[in-house]
């Protein structure tokens, strides 16, 4: 019997998982500690217990400008360089740096602004546009930063971003709260209260199954024809899909790879009636 007939023997026998027992436990390995290196040095020199905050690998960068075009029918080229655009907005990040070393929860704050999945939401928004912006869930308010960035760049068209939490919001003021309305109760209850028709609508707030369907049940009625809706909970939950479905819209995904960071990534859902 020659070698290779040795190993096919083995492959296909009980002993096959012994054999490999070394390789896989490198394998497996290597990984375990790839994380545990990146989880001790974030746990000495990043203060977030929350909303981590982390730069995108370059290759998903790409996957990002790719999945923007998708969503909004726009030129792949241009949401590359509207990515670029955000992620080499000095005068946000020293904006955003002044006010996180002098916030109440600077302990709790990264210095750095790291805007991730968030870039995706500015490369939609002026790709497309909007006259009317809502998010649900301010935090801090990186999204609606980034999201009011995109809207000064447009030279139109205003956020309404809601927050549960009375302190939420501290990073918008100046130029970037002149196009973003804060307001604070629960999301559900604020939604069925809007007066203007919604462009671009993004749900990330309480990311329980159950209140982001709420959310896409609530703001139905409010949405524009050709808006599109967004959800930073479809890693964890199918509602926006099936959200999708059941009202006739199509449905894609984004799936972040943070780079050098131990938490695995969120992603977003998109779901939007296609463009003839
Ligand atoms: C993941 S954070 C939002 C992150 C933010 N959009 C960003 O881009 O960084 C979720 C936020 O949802 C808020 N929240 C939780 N339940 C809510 C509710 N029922 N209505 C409105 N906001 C809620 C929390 O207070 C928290 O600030």
């Amino acid at each position: 019997m020659d070698s290779g007939e040795v190993r096919r023997r083995i492959a296909s026998s009980p002993l096959a998982r012994v054999a490999a027992l070394p390789s896989r436990v490198g394998a497996v390995s290597r990984h375990n500690a790839a994380v545990a290196s990146q989880s001790a040095r974030w746990l000495v020199s990043r203060r977030e217990h929350t909303n981590y905050t982390y730069d995108l690998t370059p290759l998903n960068l790409e996957h990002l400008a790719w999945w923007a075009a998708s969503v909004a029918a726009a030129p792949v080229q241009e949401c590359r360089s509207w990515i670029a655009e955000i992620l080499k907005d000095r005068a946000l990040q020293e904006y955003a740096y002044r006010i996180s070393v002098s916030t109440g929860r600077r302990g709790l704050t990264d210095e750095k602004v790291r805007i991730a999945r968030r870039a995706g939401w500015y490369a939609v928004v002026r790709a497309l546009q909007p006259e009317h912006v809502v998010e649900t869930g301010t935090d801090k308010g990186l999204g609606s930063l980034v999201i009011a960035a995109a809207l000064l760049r447009n030279d139109k068209g205003h956020l309404t971003t809601m927050d549960i939490n009375p302190d939420s919001g501290f990073l918008i003021s100046g130029k970037y709260a002149d196009v973003t309305r804060i307001e604070r109760g629960d999301s559900v209850a604020l939604i069925s209260q809007l007066a203007e028709p919604v462009d671009l609508f993004i749900h990330d707030s309480d990311h329980s199954a159950a209140h982001e369907a709420a959310e896409f049940r609530a703001v139905a009625s409010h949405l524009a024809a050709s808006a599109l809706v967004l959800s930073d909970n479809s890693h964890i939950t199918g509602e926006l899909p099936a959200w999708a479905e059941s009202t006739g819209r199509t449905f894609t995904f984004f799936r972040e790879v943070p780079e050098d960071h131990w938490y695995p990534g969120a992603g977003i859902g998109a779901a939007w009636y296609p463009r003839g």
